[in-house]
């Protein structure tokens, strides 16, 4: 009897875990649909035409004295805790926001790290929208892989971004205990951003060093190392070693607990067996 409901648990137990694993393979989650969503394939996630909208900046303004102005100060003049944001401009928003950079989890000082985005697409809409009309920053970059030339964008990436990054994009240390961070799961318009914005130290990459050609040149082939670099064939959604680690750890106990739910069974069969012949 006893083992009968632990088996009905167990057998609970790592259905849900098969759920678990499920939902972690197709990537489903209102941040992966945000960040990477089907029908977005470069990446954009704001509604591009909504940024001059005075609605929406004022929703950004008060998603803003929610979530940045203790760090960024009042209309972006800047904090003991985070630097001014009047020239930062709609590309620096959005690059820091939909990487989940933006809100820091760190101290300033420290590397802000890439992470699931902490706001869904309309309010990061409103969050760009509003830092945009702060002052005369850069413009979220459009750009167009499909038409660029990824050997001559192999040959930039060579030049300028592999000493960083590495020749695979897989990233590397840099001195002060900051790292170039992979780019297996930057998106084309965020590798465009990046060049444009240069982020923490990476350098700026402005229009008189590359042209928007170029940038497509180089965005296509942080596409082309990304298809040939996802091992395993299952890329996770691309959201990096927790995610994997977390796999392994559910498939793991899944199998266990299937093996524990199937010596329960037989011993309970056995059982009945030995009752049957008593
Ligand atoms: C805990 C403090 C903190 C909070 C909260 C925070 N930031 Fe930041 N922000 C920082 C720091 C520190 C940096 C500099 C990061 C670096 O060193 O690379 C930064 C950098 C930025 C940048 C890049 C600035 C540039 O010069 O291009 C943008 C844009 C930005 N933050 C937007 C936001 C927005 C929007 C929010 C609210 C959703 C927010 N931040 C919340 C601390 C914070
Ligand atoms: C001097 C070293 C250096 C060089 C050269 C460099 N980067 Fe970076 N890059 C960095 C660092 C450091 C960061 C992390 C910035 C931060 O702390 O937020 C970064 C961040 C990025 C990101 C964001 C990654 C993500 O998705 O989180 C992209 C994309 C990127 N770089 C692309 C490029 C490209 C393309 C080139 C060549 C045109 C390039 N970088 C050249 C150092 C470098």
């Amino acid at each position: 009897m006893l083992a009968a409901r632990t088996c009905r648990v167990v057998a609970a137990g790592a259905g849900a875990s098969l759920a678990t694993v499920l939902a972690v393979l197709t990537g489903v989650g209102p941040a992966a649909a945000a960040e990477e969503g089907h029908d977005d394939p470069l990446g954009y996630v704001v509604d591009l035409d909504a940024l001059d909208d005075p609605a929406v900046v004022a929703e950004g303004r008060r998603l803003y004295q929610r979530g940045c102005v203790s760090c960024h100060g009042a209309d972006g003049v800047g904090a003991p805790s985070g630097p001014p944001l009047e020239d930062a401009g709609a590309a620096s928003a959005h690059f820091y926001l939909t990487s989940g950079r933006m809100p820091a989890a760190v101290p300033a000082g420290a590397q802000p790290q890439r992470k699931r985005p902490a706001y869904d697409s309309e309010e990061i809409t409103a969050l760009v929208a509003y830092v945009a009309s702060l002052g005369d920053g850069p413009e979220i970059p459009r750009v167009h892989p499909d038409e660029a030339d990824v050997a001559v964008g192999g040959e930039l990436f060579r030049q300028d971004c592999a000493a960083c990054h590495s020749a695979t994009g897989g990233g590397g240390a840099q001195s002060y205990g900051r790292i170039a961070p992979s780019l297996m799961e930057s998106t084309p318009v965020q590798v465009a951003e990046a060049m444009r914005i240069g982020p923490g130290q990476m350098p700026v990459f402005g229009p008189e060093r590359f042209s928007d050609e170029e940038v497509d040149e180089i965005v296509r082939y942080v596409q082309f190392l990304q298809e040939v670099g996802d091992p395993g064939g299952f890329a996770l959604g691309r959201i990096g070693p927790i995610p994997e680690g977390f796999v392994a750890i559910v498939i793991g106990l899944g199998a266990t607990l299937l093996a524990a739910f199937w010596v329960g069974k037989r011993r309970e069969q056995s059982h009945d067996v030995e009752e049957g012949s008593a």
